[in-house]
């Protein structure tokens, strides 16, 4: 019998992010201390196919998946582990699972969803729960909350794909109440800048109403600020702390996808300069609004720092944020004094003390 913990690490998935995800998968699965942990790959296909074998990330890299195992969890907590779906449409326990990490980004993986999945399976996992999860995917609901308890937030409107598809302009009236141009028009739930236009006229405004409509049933549409982009990670379940601030200085007129994935000319700056006292400003805000949407784990919150009032705006948190070891949210903690491989560790942790914390609640009266 092995004393290792059965960890299962979960890439890929359904959502624009896929290939973001076999990034940081790599480098989770390159770090993890294997005297500690007896790893389970699943790759989770476009489709939303869920496949294993011992090299499962390679493959899934490489596109040449046909030579895994199709495997799935069960909602049913008594039915625990990993099960084959055998040829004959039957199931057979596979291996045993401990722990899910799920190192999926963006929707079906950072939104709640999966989350839901490993509740009913009473499973432990890594990262914020249901609710903090949903709430860090959809920037409408986000805001709203944010405004609740009265963080600094850009101006902003949530709209709906059935009112952009009835009267486009009668929206982009509305939307030039907001603010003056420049305007940032975002889909609620995806990530990665997908979908998101800065509009700086009617007509672009427009263009960007329809393009995001596309992607979800909810926009979001805010001032644009001239701001600098400030992150921060933070770590833990109940007492999070957070590490020092970094900034991201964008190669094109925003961070958008290509900026983040497919260009060298973002650069990224750890830590921020800041003066102390915006450092420990920024720091606090980043646990409460952590704290505020009810993370675990881990989450990276997301600043900006307007430069015409040097007020720090809450952009969003990202309850799964990039993995990669040159990827924000670990550099921050390898400068803040914890490097990557007792990062995993550190989120094991936290992931087997939230389990036990909600073994602790009562379900019946
Ligand atoms: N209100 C805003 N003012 C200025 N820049 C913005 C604003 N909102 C977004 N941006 C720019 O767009 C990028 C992507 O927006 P963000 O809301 O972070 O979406 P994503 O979830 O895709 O990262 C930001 O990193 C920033 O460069
Ligand atoms: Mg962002």
């Amino acid at each position: 019998m092995s004393e290792k913990l059965h960890l299962l690490v979960l890439f890929g998935g359904r959502s624009g992010e896929h290939e973001v995800s076999l990034m940081s998968a790599r480098a989770v699965l390159g770090a993890l201390n294997p005297d500690r942990y007896e790893v389970i790959q699943v790759g989770i296909t476009k489709a939303g196919q869920w496949l294993t074998g011992p090299n499962a990330l390679e493959a899934f890299a490489a596109g040449e998946t046909g030579d895994l195992l199709s495997v799935t969890l069960l909602p049913d907590p008594v039915r625990r582990g990993l099960w084959l779906l055998t040829d004959e449409g039957g199931l057979r326990p596979y291996a045993p699972v401990d722990m899910v990490f799920p190192v999926l980004h963006g929707t079906f993986g950072e939104d709640g969803t999966l989350q839901g999945l490993l509740e009913l399976a009473d499973m432990a996992y890594v990262g914020a729960g249901v609710v903090g999860s949903a709430v860090g995917m959809d920037k409408g609901i986000f805001k709203d909350v944010m405004r609740a308890r009265g963080f600094p937030l850009a101006a902003y409107g949530v709209f709906s794909r059935r009112e952009v598809e009835a009267d486009v302009e009668d929206v982009a009236d509305r939307c030039e109440q907001i603010a003056p141009y420049p305007l940032f028009v975002k889909p609620a739930n995806l990530g990665s800048s997908v979908g998101i236009t800065k509009a700086h006229d009617r007509a672009e405004l427009v263009a960007a109403l329809r393009l995001a409509a596309r992607y979800d049933r909810r926009l979001v549409v805010e001032q644009g600020l001239n701001a600098r982009e400030i992150e921060v990670s933070v770590l833990g379940n109940e007492e999070p702390r957070a590490s020092l601030p970094g900034e991201i200085v964008p190669g094109q007129e925003f961070y958008s996808y290509e900026a983040k994935y497919e260009d060298e000319s973002s650069r990224l700056f750890i830590p921020a300069l800041l003066s102390p006292e915006d450092m420990e400003k920024v720091r606090a805000l980043a646990v409460e609004i952590y704290k505020a949407v009810d993370c675990a784990g881990m989450a990276r919150v997301d600043f900006l720092l307007n430069r015409d009032d040097g007020v720090f705006y809450i952009n969003e948190v990202n309850t799964l944020p990039g993995f990669t070891q040159i990827s924000m949210y670990p550099k921050l903690w390898e400068a803040s004094g914890l490097p990557y491989t007792e990062l995993l560790d550190k989120l094991v942790d936290l992931a087997l003390k939230r389990k036990a914390d909600r073994d602790r609640t009562r379900w019946e009266r």
